[in-house]
């Protein structure tokens, strides 16, 4: 049987092996969210970097520069992390360098650690990407970016909703207590995820930065069918 595992927290994946397994990168408002839509509305390729001086480094190469800190937009950057920024063209056929509070660090973590493929988590194609992963038959590590190393409900929220997908046919099991707790917290929250969602820390750190609309698209279910994992250092359609 193949295995899917919740890992909470980054501060957790030292004790999860991941290596030859797919890691989905969870950092549903917005990082992971922002990058789907990126590659869905026509980027080339979207680069998670660590930090702002590797983006801005990146700008001589030819790519938008995009990132928040604390969810702000930062200073001389092309764009921020709104998912709105990557809409009406805007992004057709660029590459962007994205580096963001924490889902950016997640996805080196993840590259770091030997991930077979590292996949970009998000509700705008959470049926694709399920279907995606459960075709291409490896352990799966659903890795929640969280904030600064505490875990978030959202990212929980999503990891329980792509488990559950996961485990409704008969080649996956499951072996952790996370999997079980983040199941759990979907089944509390599906039937309505931003009235579940009000509660939590992001939520509020974004309403107070006017970004409700953000946080409305981000948990929007199936949008598109792009699926967007990465080769090398880049993040790219691949199915
Ligand atoms: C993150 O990296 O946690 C998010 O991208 C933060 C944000 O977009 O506000």
């Amino acid at each position: 049987m193949l295995e899917i595992e919740v890992v909470l927290s980054p501060a957790l994946l030292r004790l999860t092996e991941v290596r030859n397994k797919n890691v989905v990168v969870i950092d549903i408002l917005r990082a992971t969210s922002t990058i789907c839509t990126a590659i869905h509305e026509g980027a080339s390729a979207v680069r998670p970097v660590k930090t702002t001086e590797e983006a801005i480094a990146l700008k001589n190469h030819g790519y938008l520069i995009a990132g928040e800190r604390d969810g702000h937009k930062l200073e001389g950057f092309d764009l921020g992390n709104s998912p709105f920024e990557c809409m009406n063209g805007r992004v057709t056929n660029q590459k962007i360098a994205l580096t963001t509070t924490n889902g950016t660090k997640c996805v080196q973590a993840a590259t770091d650690a030997g991930a077979s493929n590292v996949i970009a988590g998000s509700f705008l194609n959470i049926d694709a990407t399920s279907e995606w992963l459960k075709k291409d038959g490896k352990d799966i590590v659903l890795l929640c970016a969280g904030w600064k190393d505490k875990v978030n409900l959202e990212d929980t929220l999503f990891a329980g909703a792509m488990a559950s997908k996961i485990l409704n046919n008969n080649f996956y099991t499951l072996d952790c207590d996370s999997t079980h707790l983040a199941i759990d917290v979907y089944e509390l929250g599906k039937h309505n995820l931003a009235q579940f969602l009000i509660k939590s820390s992001h939520y509020q750190r974004l309403s107070n930065l006017h970004h409700q609309e953000d946080m409305e698209y981000c948990l929007s279910l199936n949008l598109f069918e792009t699926v967007v994992g990465q080769k090398n250092v880049e993040m790219f359609k691949i199915n």
